[in-house]
């Protein structure tokens, strides 16, 4: 069969990785991908939001199967323009895609169906907004109501910080995307992402895992999209799944399906795990970036089966098997990033770390100019291994990073360090 993935990020290449793999797959194509999905997949020039020409393009190839990457297509409404084509996809349509889209949509919806979550109010103006901030008290945390790349959301520490944030989203910080705000109460405790395949009101649960938001190690910095994960987590033990399951994921499912949303694709939950149990900070309708980098690499069992059994209703029928291999992902971004950054340096180095068989690479933001390979983007490449242990994956990781270079790059030191400290293996 023919498989079209959408996304020019690492998870997208992660995924195209996976897809590859199948023995179902005699051709896979990327809108746009990357350099590193170029290497395995037919490169298709049309953007991911280009939903008219995606719909054309998988009509007239004859595409038997699209999996979509990102948020923002989705909440475009792909899902539902192939559905009307009759083309297969994997995808949330945009009715379900509001989950992540609005964050006022997400906590109304949790407080509506009793999923746990922070305390919270919603604004749509810079003075009741101040107004209980002075409440509330500091830390709190700031949330514009739309998609802002993973960088939408401020912990102001100090109330200057917080009126200086509402200010800024309120007068277009994120345009559209901050014109209404979250506000909400802050939780301690540490964070894990879970993952599912679902549809309706059935889910497969992915493999755990646990990513770093904040750019610098120890969490300092500003968030970012993810700056490497790695999976399974000890955060998620064996009862905290239970109550993830039973609290958390299948409430949502049959409160978005009553909602006339039903869900069909990847849900995630970001999930704070702290004093005041296991809290939803955030959904998504898609895989996490770098979650998936880490999750692919233990899934032995074929995702493309899983997807079409999925589509075709026998959720019962699939059970991934894993890898019980720890794997571990470390995001290498360009200088600058999350804010602005350069573009343009080369790259070496990749093959000679990839000679390690546990070593994976895969590229985010990454072009070929003039033969070369190139940065292009702010996450640039995620490097990921496997290992008996999360210490060993985490050793075998960085010292695969030292071997790749780009001016400017910088990563983080300490990937994994929360689980290792819970396994003591630090
Ligand atoms: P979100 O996009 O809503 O997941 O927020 C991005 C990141 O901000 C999360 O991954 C957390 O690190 C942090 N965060 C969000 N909400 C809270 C909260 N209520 N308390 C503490 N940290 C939070
Ligand atoms: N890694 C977090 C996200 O994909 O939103």
């Amino acid at each position: 069969m023919k498989v079209l993935v959408i996304g020019n990020g690492g998870r997208e290449h992660a995924l195209a990785w996976k897809i590859k793999q199948s023995p179902l797959v005699k051709k896979l194509y990327v809108a746009k991908g990357n350099a590193g999905i170029w290497k395995i997949a037919e490169r298709v020039d049309i953007s991911p939001t280009d939903i008219k020409n995606l719909v054309d393009f998988a009509k007239s190839e004859n595409i038997d199967l699209t999996v979509v990457g990102p948020e923002q297509p989705l909440s475009e409404g792909i899902a539902d323009a192939f559905e009307e084509a009759g083309l297969k996809i994997f995808g949330h349509k945009k009715s379900s895609a509001i989950l992540e889209a609005s964050k006022v949509f997400a906590k109304n919806f949790m407080k509506k169906y009793g999923i746990p979550t922070a305390f919270y109010e919603t604004f749509d103006n810079e003075e009741d907004a101040i107004k209980f901030v002075k409440e509330m008290g500091t830390p709190i945390v700031i949330k514009a109501d739309g998609l802002a790349a993973g960088k939408g959301v401020v912990i102001a520490n100090s109330e200057e910080e917080a009126i200086q944030t509402i200010k800024e989203m309120f007068r277009g910080k994120f345009g559209e995307a901050s014109k209404r705000i979250v506000i909400e109460e802050f939780l301690d405790g540490l964070e894990a992402s879970y993952i599912a395949m679902v549809k309706g009101d059935k889910l497969i649960p992915l493999a755990t895992s646990q990513d770093h938001k904040r750019v610098f190690d120890n969490d300092e910095g500003p968030n970012t999209g993810g700056m490497g994960a790695y999976s399974p987590t000890p955060v998620i033990t064996p009862d905290t799944e239970k109550t993830i399951l039973e609290k958390i994921m299948y409430p949502t499912l049959e409160g978005m399906k009553k909602e006339g949303r039903e869900l069909s694709g990847f849900l995630y939950a970001g999930l704070m795990i702290g004093s005041k149990g296991v809290n939803v900070l955030e959904f998504n309708v898609r895989m996490g970036d770098p979650e998936t980098q880490p999750i692919m690499r233990r899934l032995e069992s074929d995702l493309v089966e899983h997807i079409l059994d999925i589509l075709e209703g026998n959720v019962d029928k699939v059970k991934p098997v894993w890898n019980k291999n720890y794997a571990l992902g470390v995001v290498m971004a360009s200088k600058g990033y999350p804010g602005k950054y350069e573009k343009g340096k080369e790259i070496v180095g990749i093959d000679e770390a990839e000679r390690d068989p546990d070593i994976v690479v895969f590229h985010a933001g990454t072009d070929i100019k003039d033969g070369k390979l190139i940065t292009n983007g702010g996450r640039v490449l995620t490097i990921t291994a496997t290992g008996r242990t999360l210490k060993e994956a985490k050793e075998k990781c960085y010292s695969a990073i030292n071997k790749i270079h780009f001016e400017g790059a910088h990563y983080r030191k300490d990937i994994g360090d929360k689980g290792l400290e819970i396994l003591q293996e630090a």
